[in-house]
């Protein structure tokens, strides 16, 4: 127990009057990672986001720069220069890179989705469009979030331009590309709203570990928990998923985490917030195979959701001035709770 609950409460995520540990200290301590998504364009203009992100995260995700239209705009052309200044930044903070997305059905170029190109070719281009983003960074990225999505809410493959053009085999061949390009990264399946249990996460389970029966080189899956408050899984269902990835012989991460609230925010419901951000990295701790718990952008003033959810906001643990939310403190006191 903290000498001083009240002030260290008070201090919490390193905006300190005698400096509180961080929570990447923290987590460190417990064995997992501490991610977050990252901004490239916020990060090159330094200032608070990047000190802060040095100072509380032990990961980095690109939040878009190594995705398919960000990295290979030109058929013959790779551009990697937002990848680039993450994976340095990393490496100068000692945090460890997830690399997301390989294949994903979303931010896909015009050059390659109006293409009409051949199933041959489009197997060419995936092939050495994950060999080269791979390759380049190989031994500098921890694990690759290579597959995403491939789910539809029913637990049914989903249709997508990869599927169309691939084939039901797609995934597999995307896992063994990737793993040859660096076989010591950890290669995971992401997706979203399969935390709990139900019909998506069922078809998540089986796909990752009938993958895994096969010899696919895959790690485990990365839970996305994008939640709400009205819409989110109950720790109890979350750690029976956790167990039985577990039993598959597969690793878990918590990859996207927000919480996102009705605008604006009341004090009540950013108190309800901090509960679930407690519970759910609670919950992660507490599996063997839960290795990793990040989340999608730290601070209110650079996230997704005020664009892609209207009405909704205020979901990550630092608020629009870099302020640590009851959130964070949650954060802090299940990583100090054993
Ligand atoms: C989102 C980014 O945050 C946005 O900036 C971009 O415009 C669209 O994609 N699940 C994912 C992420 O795996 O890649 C998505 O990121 C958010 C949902």
């Amino acid at each position: 127990m903290a000498p001083y609950p009240a002030l260290l409460a008070l201090a919490c995520c390193g905006l300190a009057l005698a400096a509180p540990p961080a929570l990447r200290d923290l987590a460190d301590a417990r064995g997992v990672s501490l991610g977050t998504a990252v901004d490239v364009d916020a990060l090159r203009n330094g200032g608070r986001y990047a000190e802060t992100l040095a100072r509380e995260f032990s990961s980095v995700t690109p939040e878009n720069a190594m995705k398919f239209e960000v990295v290979h705009p030109e058929p013959l052309r790779y551009d990697f220069t937002a990848a680039d200044a993450l994976v340095d930044f990393a490496e100068a903070h000692h945090m460890q890179v997830h690399g997301h997305v390989l294949v994903w059905h979303e931010q896909l170029p015009s050059w390659l989705t109006g293409g009409d190109l051949s199933r041959e070719a489009l197997a060419a281009i995936l092939r050495s469009h994950i060999q080269h983003v791979v390759g380049r960074y190989r031994g500098r990225i921890a694990v690759w979030d290579v597959a995403a999505e491939a789910v539809d809410e029913e637990g049914r493959p989903r249709e997508t331009f990869w599927s169309r053009a691939l084939g039901p085999d797609y995934l597999a061949l995307a896992f063994r590309w990737a793993h040859e390009a660096d076989p010591g990264a950890r290669l995971l399946y992401n997706d979203y709203g399969g935390e709990g249990l139900g019909a998506k996460s069922d078809a998540i389970y089986r796909l990752a570990r009938d993958l895994r029966a096969r010899g696919v080189p895959i790690d485990g899956v990365g839970l996305q928990m994008h939640l709400s408050l009205g819409d989110r899984p109950a720790a109890a269902v979350v750690k029976a998923n956790l167990a039985r990835l577990a039993g598959a012989g597969l690793t878990a991460e918590i990859t996207e985490m927000d919480v996102r609230l009705i605008l604006p925010a009341t004090p009540a419901a950013a108190s309800a917030q901090a509960g679930v951000y407690r519970e759910m990295l609670a919950t992660c701790l507490a599996a063997p195979n839960c290795k990793g718990f990040a989340f999608w952008g730290f601070t209110d003033a650079r996230s997704w959701i005020p664009e892609f959810f209207p009405g909704w906001g205020a979901a990550l643990p630092f608020d629009e001035d870099y302020r640590p939310k009851p959130a964070c403190g949650a954060l802090m006191d299940a990583l100090r709770r054993r």
